[in-house]
């Protein structure tokens, strides 16, 4: 089937610039001489984490336990970090169900609360957890807001029979705070004799300044496989680079300058952190995704010299190709027009 043959709106990858993103931030992390693991959560489909393994990654990261059940599932690899807190009994005795198919299954708390639910879930199970301490070192999330919490968390899981503390994480590792935050930390822990092997960085515009956070161990990148306008916008990637396209047919012409198309929040999402609009238009880089209805695409064509006709389909590259994985239930492989593989979006919508 040619790429022309899909039905819009579709979501397609182009598979030479997927393999190319692949291999370079591989290759970035490997110059680093730091264990590369790629956070899933941008594509949700275990081809693509196998492609990652292939190229070098030590192992994944998933945000959530669905998504660990469906890389488990597909056997994509035995080394998975789920980098969220996990909370309450239900999941916890699912946690530690999968962490019995892995060879290491490690997870990250920042507080005392998950660290006892991991914990007893361990000893239900007889199993030990391997443990990443949390740090906000600057993002405003999750995670220990000093160091002198990073330490008192660590004291609490040494002294949990089956949890094995492993390291310290954070997200992204881009602040310039950062390294005094871990430089304090790893002095606080190995004073209190709790060493650790693991400083877990990520985030995809972070691979341009690992240099500067020199103390990391790992990096946990997401975003780089289909990039999108954000990481543009950040001065990671380029239009070339940019290997997710949203497919979509125009479907109306209201005025000369207003152009809609069949794409609207429920495939390209509403999301614009720091960038503005909806979307870059590949055939028409003066068109601007002004606004999105659940179904429609409006697009402001009036800087544009040749005006896209009712029936023409257009390429979006999104704002933010994560949450686009999570709206379709496949995308498409494409490589020189031809559609080389379907692939379901195994984890979508595993948000718990
Ligand atoms: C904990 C964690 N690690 C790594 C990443 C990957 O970041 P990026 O998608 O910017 O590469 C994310 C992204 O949300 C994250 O939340």
């Amino acid at each position: 089937m040619r790429v022309e043959d899909l039905d819009t709106p579709s979501v397609v990858i182009h598979l030479d610039r997927l393999e190319a993103n692949i291999a370079r931030v591989q290759s970035m992390v490997d110059a680093r001489g730091i264990a590369n693991r790629p956070h899933v959560k941008t594509h949700k489909i275990p081809a693509v984490g196998r492609m990652q393994i292939e190229a070098g990654a030590v192992g994944l990261t998933c945000q959530k336990l669905g998504e660990v059940e469906a890389f488990v599932r597909a056997g994509v690899c035995d080394d998975i970090l789920l980098s969220f807190n996990i909370v309450g009994e239900r999941k916890t005795d699912r946690l530690m169900e999968l962490s019995a198919s892995l060879r290491r299954l490690a997870v990250v708390a920042d507080n005392e609360e998950v660290i006892d639910g991991l914990d007893a879930a361990g000893r239900r199970h007889g199993r030990d957890i391997p443990l990443l301490i949390e740090c906000d070192t600057g993002f405003g999330r999750n995670g220990a807001t000093t160091p002198e919490r990073v330490l008192e968390l660590a004291r609490h899981a040494a002294r949990k029979p089956n949890i094995r503390l492993d390291g310290i994480m954070t997200f992204p590792n881009q602040a310039p705070a950062t390294n005094s935050f871990v430089e304090r930390s790893l002095h606080l822990l190995e004073a209190a004799g709790l060493p650790i092997a693991i400083i877990s960085g990520g985030g995809t515009s972070a691979l341009l300044t690992m240099a500067d956070f020199p103390l990391m161990t790992e990096h946990r990148a997401g975003t780089y496989v289909y990039n999108d306008v954000m990481m543009m916008a950040a001065g990671f990637a380029s239009l070339d680079q940019c290997a997710m396209h949203v497919r979509t047919t125009v479907v109306s012409t209201p005025t000369a300058d207003r152009v809609v198309v069949d794409a609207g929040s429920k495939v390209l999402t509403h999301e614009r952190y720091y960038v503005e609009n909806f979307g870059a238009v590949v055939e028409y880089p003066d068109a601007i995704v002004e606004r999105l209805s659940e179904e429609h695409g409006v697009l402001d064509v009036s800087r544009s010299a040749r005006k896209p006709k009712v029936g023409e389909v257009l390429s979006i590259i999104p704002n933010h190709c994560c949450v686009v994985s999570n709206m379709v239930d496949e995308v498409f492989g494409v490589r020189d027009g031809i559609v080389e593989v379907e692939w379901p979006v195994a984890a979508r919508g595993a948000t718990r």
